[in-house]
């Protein structure tokens, strides 16, 4: 396996992102709260995690002569249309399948579809048919080979990345992360928090603290946004292990290191939830910054919980790990919620 030298990384965004102490949400809740700023990841106003992955991702496409990337999602995925980003700013063309969970509004498009349309992504949607997220993965990917072998078979290069970017070549993003946010802050944070999807952030996040956290390992907090079964954790424990092989490592990351929290993405993933629009309004309404209704305000909501049961007990030093999202507060009102 190639080690972290061996790994091509692209420049797409801006790093280090910021990390900044919310002064009066941590007054009002007597904790020392900093927010990582991967919503300001660039390379345009709608970062997001994504990048960080990308950088990686693509630089092993190029690495492997490819012209061409599939990538796949919900139809409001932000890492489809970071991908897509990414993929225009290195001269790639961008394919992606978008599984129809919420189905877009017909009479406009919105948030990242029209995004992703303005990038002139090549768009399929799978529609799920009855189908569960796992099974309509499955076809959407079936789609994505077919369509690989037609474009390979006229000359083209196709590169394809799993959803969410959940490999260990990604995860190596979030690792070298970690690493950037523990050069930013002195003393090292008691918590890290964030939403977790596919996992590969979280596979990251918990990588890099082992790999780079010494004395004082920040414990990784991982909110679900949506339902996932045990297998998930192993699966993301093989993840982070793999990511620090190919940082060079041979430490280990098992299902025990991770903190997973299925208690705060409601009915399902892009359902809002009364907690997660507080959580929302509380950030907008104390410091003036945004977060989005299926990633970063469930994961908030899961935070603010924590802090109010003493989970996380008063004093702690936090940090919210800000993943981006921002576009879906644009996107279909039943995935968007009460706000206001
Ligand atoms: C804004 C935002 N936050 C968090 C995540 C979760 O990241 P992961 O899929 O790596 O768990 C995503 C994934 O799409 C996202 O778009």
């Amino acid at each position: 396996m190639a080690a972290y030298n061996d790994l091509r990384r692209e420049q797409l965004g801006f790093f280090p992102t910021p990390v900044h102490k919310l002064e009066r949400l941590s007054t009002q809740l007597g904790v020392n709260l900093f927010l990582k700023r991967d919503d300001l990841t660039g390379p345009n106003l709608f970062g997001g995690n994504k990048i960080r992955k990308l950088e990686f991702l693509l630089g092993d496409a190029l690495a492997q002569g490819a012209d061409t990337v599939i990538t796949f999602g919900a139809t409001q995925s932000n890492h489809a249309m970071e991908t897509a980003v990414a993929a225009r700013k290195l001269g790639l063309t961008p394919l992606l399948y978008l599984e129809t969970i919420t189905p877009p509004d017909q009479t406009i498009d919105r948030g990242n579809i029209l995004l992703d349309k303005i990038l002139g992504a090549e768009i399929t949607y799978v529609s799920m048919d009855g189908r569960t997220e796992a099974e309509a993965d499955e076809y959407a990917m079936s789609l994505a080979v077919q369509k690989k072998a037609a474009l390979e078979a006229a000359g083209h290069k196709v590169y394809i990345i799993p959803v969410g970017g959940a490999t260990p070549i990604g995860s190596v993003g979030f690792a070298v992360g970690v690493q950037e946010l523990l050069a930013q802050l002195a003393p090292a944070p008691d918590y890290i928090v964030h939403g977790t999807g596919t996992g590969g952030t979280a596979a990251g996040l918990v990588a890099g603290v082992k790999l780079y956290g010494g004395t004082h390992q920040p414990q990784v907090l991982s909110m679900n946004v949506s339902p996932k079964p045990m297998a998930h954790y192993a699966q993301t424990a093989k993840l982070a292990t793999a990511a620090l092989r190919l940082l060079g490592s041979e430490l280990t990351v098992t299902a025990a290191d991770f903190h997973f929290d299925q208690n705060y993405f409601g009915e399902g993933y892009e359902q809002p939830t009364a907690s997660a629009s507080a959580a929302i309004r509380l950030l907008a309404e104390t410091e003036g910054i945004l977060l989005d209704p299926v990633y970063t305000g469930k994961g908030f909501a899961g935070m603010l919980d924590y802090i109010h049961t003493g989970k996380i007990a008063p004093g702690s030093n936090v940090v919210f790990w800000h993943t981006g999202g921002i576009s879906a507060l644009f996107a279909e009102s039943e995935m968007v919620g009460q706000l206001y």
